[in-house]
């Protein structure tokens, strides 16, 4: 039986009535959202439902009005990108999670560089691990190099990378805003292989898609969203696509 001191009935994290408002619109009203272990969640809802505004919210990017969040039930606050991702947190949005001008190896690392005594760069370590992150979670093609200019890239192999940035820093949940929108079929294949995998071994994965095909075929649990509010939150054993384009579409 699961009880309050049963660790794997705590949620890995908890946001807790977050509202955000944008002048009149209230693109948040007391919404409550979890990450459970090994999970992928999907984060459905039609347009201007307030997805994107609670993903920015837990990466740190967007303060909400109120709220609190917690982590392995202890409180903690993401009021930055950088608290955020000390809380196990990574977002990848389609385009800036990335800059686009540098290699993969300095995106892998982007600002945690290992440097040796005299403050140098270790090149050859950044080098190495760099394709063996590649190797091992980014086997989208054509990605050979780790010193390949990330604007040389397609939008799923720069996922892939964003990805394998995520793995290497050993955060635990991996925000995904509409990830697959831009990508051919082959990466739209990758990018939801790849949350699988990563779930299965200990990251867990919230992606936002209005692609309820792909939600449901990657997702354990959707929560959808409606005109700012969580309407729903169902495990996939208990639901159904049919249930879940109308809780979308009636409300
Ligand atoms: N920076 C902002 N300034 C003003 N209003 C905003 C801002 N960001 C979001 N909103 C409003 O908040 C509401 C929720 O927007 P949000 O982007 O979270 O929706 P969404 O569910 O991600 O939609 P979509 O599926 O179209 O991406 C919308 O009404 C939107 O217009
Ligand atoms: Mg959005």
């Amino acid at each position: 039986m699961a009880n309050a001191t049963d660790p794997a009935s705590v949620p890995l994290f908890e946001a807790r009535n977050i509202s955000k408002s944008y002048g009149h619109v209230n693109a948040l009203m007391d919404v409550n959202f979890e990450v459970r272990q090994k999970e992928v969640v999907g984060l459905l809802g039609d347009n201007g439902a307030g997805k994107s505004t609670l993903i920015k919210i837990l990466s740190g990017v967007v303060n909400p009005d109120t709220g609190e969040f917690r982590r392995k039930g202890e409180k903690v606050d993401i009021g930055s990108r950088r608290r955020s991702e000390a809380a196990g947190i990574q977002t990848i949005y389609q385009d800036i999670a990335l800059v686009r001008s540098m290699s993969i190896m300095r995106n892998i690392y982007a600002g945690r560089e290992p440097t040796g005594p005299l403050g140098f760069l270790k090149m050859r370590e950044m080098r190495t691990t760099s394709m063996q992150i590649l190797e091992n979670y980014v086997r989208i093609a054509g990605i050979t190099s780790p010193d390949l200019m990330v604007e040389d890239l397609s939008g799923g192999q720069a996922q892939a990378v964003a990805i394998a940035r995520a793995v290497h820093f050993k955060r635990d949940i991996l925000l995904l805003d509409e990830p697959t929108s831009a990508l051919s079929v082959r990466e739209t294949e990758k990018v939801l292989a790849i949350m699988r995998e990563l779930a299965e071994g200990g990251v867990s994965c919230v992606f936002v898609t209005h692609n309820l095909y792909h939600a449901f075929r990657v997702c354990d649990r959707f929560v959808v969203m409606a005109h700012g509010r969580t309407v729903k939150s169902v495990v996939k054993a208990d639901t159904s696509l049919n249930e879940l384009t109308d809780l979308i579409m009636t409300h």
